[in-house]
């Protein structure tokens, strides 16, 4: 079996941390594009990166890629493809987007794939409007100056969506960005602290980092379920992860908010995650570390004064950083701080920062 194009999709921003994480896997050889990173493998590295790698939204296999200017032409060239390897029962959602093209009418496109997975498939696929749907395929088919480029998502739902984090707070964090800005902390023994804590997104990712626990742990992926999957493949890949599973690493881990039920949350989340034994979260307003709290890495995401209102807690974090390394992230940015990186969170632009 010919090994797959892969490309990795991730939040602009964060390219340069994904291709560390890729790094980390043995995979050397990448293209760092603006939303993403391409590089080739086999199925192996497909299990390896959906399972690992917690930086990134999904990973897509590269279909084909053809011109066709009529939907005859669409028709003829999509039947040289080999969907049966992967679509057998899913329902399927389609993304298209089709520019500078003659065929651009998204909807004709999407009819026409339709039409002839109905055909190949030999029974009518149930489409769908989220690649979120349990058993959902999707199918993302980008055209640009005629040129047809069909992709295969084998991650299924977002893989920020991890499986253990059932309860949500106001104005959460996406745990890609979560373990982007864990990424830039150094190794340290030093405590890790996020004192507006929320749901808990950071430090639940850093514990199930600590502990190296594998994402199939949590959740499934569409890979699973395509006739061409490996199962033996998959299960050897887990099983080597799970090998190197650490039950009780060393990792001081605290979190606190001026939230009773946001701490509720992040007991509730921490347990669903099998990481409570490693985490102290307490009710605690941040004001009341000032003058106590000393050498420790606070890692925040505090409110932006847009969801939440707050934004004068960032002096708070000032007075902290003489005692205390701190990274933050935030749209305004600091007088002293120096941006790691820059991402979206939702419609937001936010600065991930240490404060000097
Ligand atoms: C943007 S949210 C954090 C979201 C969190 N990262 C998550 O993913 O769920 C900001 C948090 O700061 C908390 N907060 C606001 N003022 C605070 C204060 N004075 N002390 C401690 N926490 C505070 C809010 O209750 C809210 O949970």
């Amino acid at each position: 079996m010919k090994p797959y194009i892969i490309l990795g999709i991730v939040q602009p921003g964060l390219e340069d941390l994904a291709c560390q994480e890729l790094e980390q896997l043995g995979i050397t050889k990448y293209f760092k594009l603006k939303g993403g990173v391409e590089f080739v493998g086999h199925q192996s590295a497909l299990i390896k990166c959906n399972l690992m790698c917690r930086i990134f939204s999904r990973f897509v296999i590269r279909l084909d890629s053809f011109i066709a200017t009529t939907f005859r032409e669409l028709d003829a060239k999509l039947n040289n493809l080999p969907w049966n390897y992967y679509i057998v029962n899913q329902k399927v959602c389609f993304h298209i987007n089709s520019v500078s093209s003659k065929l651009y009418h998204e909807k004709a496109i999407a009819m026409t794939l339709i039409a002839f997975l109905n055909k190949a498939c030999k029974h009518e696929i149930e489409i769908v409007g989220s690649p979120d749907e349990p058993d959902t395929q999707l199918v993302i088919v980008n055209v640009k100056n005629n040129q047809f480029t069909i992709s295969l998502d084998s991650s299924g739902i977002h893989l920020h969506k991890r499986g253990y984090m059932p309860w949500r707070e106001k104005a959460p964090l996406r745990e890609t960005t979560a373990s982007a800005m864990l990424r830039c902390i150094p190794d340290s023994d030093k405590p890790i602290i996020d004192p507006m804590c929320g749901a808990g997104t950071i430090l639940i990712e850093k514990a199930v980092q600590a502990k190296k626990q594998p994402l199939s742990l949590f959740r499934d992926f569409t890979f699973q379920n395509w006739s061409l999957f490996q199962e033996d493949t998959f299960k050897q890949v887990e099983a080597f992860f799970m090998e190197k599973v650490i039950e009780n690493p060393r990792i001081v881990l605290k979190g606190s908010d001026i939230d009773e039920k946001s701490i509720k949350t992040c007991k509730f989340n921490a347990e669903s995650a099998g990481v409570s034994d490693i985490i102290d979260f307490e009710v605690k307003d941040i004001a009341d570390y000032l003058g106590t709290l000393k050498r420790h890495i606070i890692v925040t995401n505090p409110p932006y004064g847009v969801r939440v209102k707050g934004v004068h807690l960032i002096g708070k974090l000032t007075k902290l950083a003489s005692k205390n390394e701190v990274y933050f992230l935030h749209p305004l940015k600091h007088r002293t701080g120096d941006t790691l990186f820059t991402t979206n969170n939702g419609a937001i632009t936010v600065h991930y920062q240490k404060i000097r």
